[in-house]
């Protein structure tokens, strides 16, 4: 099975018609950069292979999001580039993966342009992949439900190797590209010596740095004095990590067994916030007027009139 989009896909554009090709290099010359409009459409298809290597991709995740840098950038890029990875391993051709651009989710660093840290980022890019093959609504609403509830940071960075390369294979399809391995800067804090960790409540970028940097006592550019590395960006990096690896663990599982992850669970203490209130609520209330899984009572208080 196959999820496929339509896309302009440039290889395609480019490899396939002269006639293409030809307008293409009139449009440039007239200093132009309008594709032409009968210019062929190709479909961009997403194989998908047995199975994605989830240590990789979670290294690959962590790494992209010191070289990208960012969380968006690389929850997505580490997807993308995994899918790539395990198709030709498997024998399939990559095809979409490689054309489409491994920077799509950049946009999402920060929770949203310019540090909005609205959604974040590692949630953004890793669900934007799952849409590609048509997964948003169950491997994605997982992603969710799953990070709003992790103590992070996690230790499971705590083995990536010194000099761990992720470019290797990396740069295919547009956008930015990056080489080399992680300096001693960007390597992992060793979670012994992590500053702590916290449980975000929320998917929102701003809630989850926030109320990790409260925890951890720390703010954004403190960075340890020996080696040089940054707490807040360690800690970000390893969300990144974790959650484009949990994303492809549950893609593997539904490979693997062809169930999907089961429906969301309403954390017990909004439940009868949501019942009234929510349109997915089921109380016999007609005027709701929220819609939403994130949990009220972080923002919430007053379980009468739900004012803070
Ligand atoms: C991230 C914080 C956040 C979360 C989570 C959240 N809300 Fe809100 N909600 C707000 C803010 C901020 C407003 C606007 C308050 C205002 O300006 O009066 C609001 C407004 C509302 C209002 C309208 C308030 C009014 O004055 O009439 C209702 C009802 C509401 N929220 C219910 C819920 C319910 C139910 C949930 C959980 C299912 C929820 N909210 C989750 C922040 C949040
Ligand atoms: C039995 C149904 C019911 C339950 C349970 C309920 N609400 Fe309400 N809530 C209402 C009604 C009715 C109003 C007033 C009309 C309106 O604003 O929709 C209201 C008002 C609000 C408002 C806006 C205005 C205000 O006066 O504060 C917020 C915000 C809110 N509720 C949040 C919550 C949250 C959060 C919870 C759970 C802790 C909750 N509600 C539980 C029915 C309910």
């Amino acid at each position: 099975m196959e999820e496929t989009k339509t896309f302009l896909s440039r290889r395609h554009f480019l490899t396939k018609g002269s006639t293409a090709v030809g307008a293409l290099g009139l449009a440039m010359s007239a200093g132009s950069l309008l594709v032409p409009r009968d210019a062929q459409a190709a479909l961009l298809t997403f194989p998908q292979p047995a199975a994605l290597d989830v240590e990789r991709v979670r290294d690959l995740g962590y790494y992209w999001y010191k070289k990208g840098p960012g969380c968006g950038h690389g929850a997505a890029r580490a997807l993308i580039q995994g899918f790539s990875e395990a198709c030709t391993a498997q024998g399939l051709d990559p095809l979409g993966w490689n054309d489409v651009p491994r920077n799509l989710y950049a946009w999402c660093n920060g929770g949203g342009p310019s540090n909005w840290g609205v959604l974040c980022g590692s949630i953004a890019g890793a669900v934007g992949v799952m849409n590609l093959i048509g997964r948003q609504g169950d491997i994605g609403q997982k992603v969710f439900e799953w990070y709003v509830k992790q103590n992070f940071p996690s230790a499971n960075l705590d083995d990536l190797a010194i000099g761990f390369d992720g470019s290797a294979n990396g740069n295919g399809g547009h956008g930015a590209s990056a080489t080399g391995p992680l300096t001693t800067a960007q390597m992992p804090i060793p979670s012994a010596e992590h500053k702590g960790q916290a449980i975000s409540d929320s998917p929102l970028c701003h809630v989850s740095v926030s109320k990790w940097m409260a925890a951890a006592g720390v703010y954004h550019g403190q960075t340890d004095p020996v080696t040089g590395k940054d707490y807040r960006g360690d800690r970000c990096g390893k969300v990144t990590a974790d959650t484009a690896a949990y994303a492809a663990e549950q893609y593997n599982l539904w490979k693997a067994t062809a169930t999907l992850p089961g429906s969301w669970q309403k954390p017990s203490a909004m439940g009868s916030c949501f019942e009234c209130h929510d349109v997915g609520g089921t109380a016999g209330v007609t005027n709701k007027s929220s819609a939403t899984k994130m949990d009220c009572l972080p923002c919430h208080t007053e379980p009468v009139t739900g004012r803070k």
